[in-house]
């Protein structure tokens, strides 16, 4: 009984064979790497800012209230990064010789902004509105995850349409009382669904599916 044998040749595909074995795990790998990466999945970017600003540090541990900082966000559709003034009204004290701080004290005295690199950035045709939901009861952590916490913010969600619809389509289990819109130490499910639809009464919340809400 003769055993079948591959051709003489085809010990010449051999080390090409053994190449695409060995490369296969790193293609994967890559397209898990670009498949997944900030511009498409958008979860956890995280860029390098310009000055090392901690959240975790100001918010986690001072415990400044996110709106001496972002004042604008009860307000308005987008909620303001501080201006450099705003640092200065410690910094001017505080570390004042700090190579940290070099960029804060050259944008005060030049009057040049300090460019930060935006973390959350929707496509321009999709219409996003800050106090529409702040004052609606939902509050930062859910969109933004635990920025107390963050040496460099991050993002905690993926900003897709997906993810905007499935908290319209079940906004019971995302809403707290206003007043509790900048505690992000307490997740919503620190209260009950019975009060949580109780806040969909009382301030009459109905978010929209239709496309014109987001898309104008
Ligand atoms: C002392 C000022 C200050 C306070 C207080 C502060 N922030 Fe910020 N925040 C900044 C600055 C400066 C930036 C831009 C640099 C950066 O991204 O770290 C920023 C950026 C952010 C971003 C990313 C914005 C983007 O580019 O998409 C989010 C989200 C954010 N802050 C949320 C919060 C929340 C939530 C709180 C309250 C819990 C808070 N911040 C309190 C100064 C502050
Ligand atoms: C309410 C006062 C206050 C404000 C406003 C404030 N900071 Fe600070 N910041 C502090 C304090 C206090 C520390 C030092 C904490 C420590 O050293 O334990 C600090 C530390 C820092 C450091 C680290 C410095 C070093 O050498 O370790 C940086 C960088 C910084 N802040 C940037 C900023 C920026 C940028 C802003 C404006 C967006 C800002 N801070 C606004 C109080 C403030
Ligand atoms: C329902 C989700 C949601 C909530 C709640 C929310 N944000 Fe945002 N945030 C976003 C989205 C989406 C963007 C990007 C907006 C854009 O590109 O137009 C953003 C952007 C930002 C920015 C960058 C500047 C801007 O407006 O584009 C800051 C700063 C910020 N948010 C802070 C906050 C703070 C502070 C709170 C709580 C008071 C908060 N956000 C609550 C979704 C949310
Ligand atoms: C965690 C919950 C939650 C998420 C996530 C969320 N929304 Fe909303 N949205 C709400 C609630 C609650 C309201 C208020 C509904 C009301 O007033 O009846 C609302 C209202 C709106 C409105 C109508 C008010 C206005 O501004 O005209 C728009 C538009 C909107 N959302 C867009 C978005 C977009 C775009 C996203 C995704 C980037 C998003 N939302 C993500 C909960 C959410
Ligand atoms: C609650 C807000 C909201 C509603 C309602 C909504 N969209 Fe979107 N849509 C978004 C957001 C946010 C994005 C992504 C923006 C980005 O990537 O920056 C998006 C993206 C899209 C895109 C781009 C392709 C993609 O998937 O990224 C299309 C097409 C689109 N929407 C069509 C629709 C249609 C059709 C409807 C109605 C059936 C609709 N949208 C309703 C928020 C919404």
């Amino acid at each position: 009984m003769s055993r079948f044998l591959f051709p003489r040749w085809s010990n010449a595909l051999l080390p090409f064979i053994l190449i695409v074995g060995a490369t296969a795990p790193l293609y994967a790998v890559l397209i898990v790497a670009y498949g997944f990466s900030p511009k498409t999945l958008d979860g956890q970017y995280a860029p390098i800012q310009p000055v090392p600003y901690s959240h975790a540090l100001h918010v986690g541990k001072l415990g400044l209230d996110c709106r001496y900082c972002h004042n604008t966000v009860e307000t308005t559709s987008h909620a303001a990064v501080p201006p450099t003034q705003t640092c200065m009204n410690c910094h001017t004290q505080i570390h004042r010789e700090s190579p940290k701080l070099a960029k804060v004290r050259e944008s005060y005295e030049t009057g040049m902004p300090i460019e930060w690199i935006k973390v959350h950035k929707l496509g321009d045709y999709a219409y996003f509105n800050h106090s529409a939901h702040v004052t609606r009861g939902v509050g930062c952590v859910e969109c933004h995850g635990r920025v107390d916490q963050m040496e460099v913010v991050q993002r905690a969600v993926p900003l897709s349409m997906g993810w905007c619809l499935e908290c319209h389509r079940n906004a019971e289990d995302h809403v707290r009382p206003p007043a509790e819109v900048f505690n992000l130490s307490k997740p919503t499910s620190d209260w009950t669904k019975d009060e949580r639809l109780g806040l969909i009464r009382k301030y009459d919340i109905h978010p929209s599916e239709n496309c014109s809400t987001c898309h104008r």
